[in-house]
């Protein structure tokens, strides 16, 4: 494929900052695969993708569009869709959306996926928070040849914001018999775009994966060291079982569309509770 250039990160921070009249969000949210959450915005004002990063995402399931409205009157940013290694992008590519909200002050990032459950306690629908320093795996995204180039040194992430969020959820899950706790645990990344086999899950299990999905390794690395705090949650979207292969993107999507209420009570929560 056809390695597509990445617009400069300071046009996509200049054309966000024009239309926020230079307020800066109080927190930006990626959307993974099927997931539909923070629509209808108080003064929402959406642009696509192609205009603010010069390249709209090839993937069913993203729709490509910044939208910046309020919750609770508290600006926020919301990235519906993300570009992808397995789609043959460079990891500046991939990073361009994050690596955007870092450049213009974003302090927290909520980063969204479809995953693969790998933990036998997981089922379809659940919603699984990334835990702290010990939040992902990803075997082969180390040699990405950008890291040198990094801003921000690659140092340790805190757990703040990911702490705030399994607060929140727990305050959720004792006043809402909707909304079940979070899962917390461990996020392989791996490359793609096939799904694994047998013998790559069971390798991913005997390594302390929780969950694999192909997406936000790349998105956390770039916060490390900066200003904007991240934190992750995955759906899971599927539940591995031995001797037993997963379906396809259809399925995906799908168990991403019945999560995304919860994850939407959720963000309205953390939002409105502050961060
Ligand atoms: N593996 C990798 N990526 C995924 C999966 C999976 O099982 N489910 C959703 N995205």
């Amino acid at each position: 494929m056809e390695k597509v250039a990445a617009r400069p990160i300071e046009a996509a921070v200049d054309f966000l900052g024009k239309i926020s009249k230079q307020e800066i969000p109080v927190a930006a949210i990626v959307l993974g695969s099927g997931v539909k959450v923070l629509e209808g915005l108080e003064d929402e004002k959406t642009v696509s993708y192609q205009e603010v990063f010069g390249i709209a995402p090839g993937v069913i399931g993203h729709s490509g569009a910044v939208s910046l409205g309020r919750v609770n009157g508290r600006l926020i940013a919301v990235l519906r869709g993300r570009f992808h290694l397995y789609e043959g992008h460079a990891w500046e590519v991939v990073t361009l959306p994050s690596r955007t909200m870092v450049e213009w002050g974003v302090p927290h990032l909520y980063l969204t996926n479809a995953a693969g459950g790998l933990n036998a306690n997981f089922n379809v629908g659940d919603l699984m928070l990334l835990t702290g320093f010990r939040d992902h795996l990803h075997p082969k995204y180390q040699d990405s040849g950008l890291l040198p180039a990094l801003k921000h040194p690659p140092t340790a992430c805190t757990n703040s914001l990911s702490e705030h969020i399994l607060q929140v959820s727990r305050k959720l899950a004792a006043a809402n018999s909707v909304f079940r706790p979070l899962q917390t645990g461990v996020y392989a990344g791996l490359l793609g775009p096939n799904y694994e086999t047998l013998s790559e899950i069971d390798m991913l299990k005997s390594l302390g994966a929780d969950a694999v999905g192909m997406s936000t390794v790349p998105e956390i690395e770039v916060c490390k060291g900066s200003g904007t705090t991240p934190a992750a949650i995955s759906v899971i979207t599927n539940v591995w079982k031995p001797e037993e292969l997963v379906g396809g993107h259809e399925e995906v999507l799908h168990a991403a569309k019945q999560a995304s209420e919860r994850l939407d009570l959720l963000f309205h929560a953390c939002i409105e509770s502050g961060k």
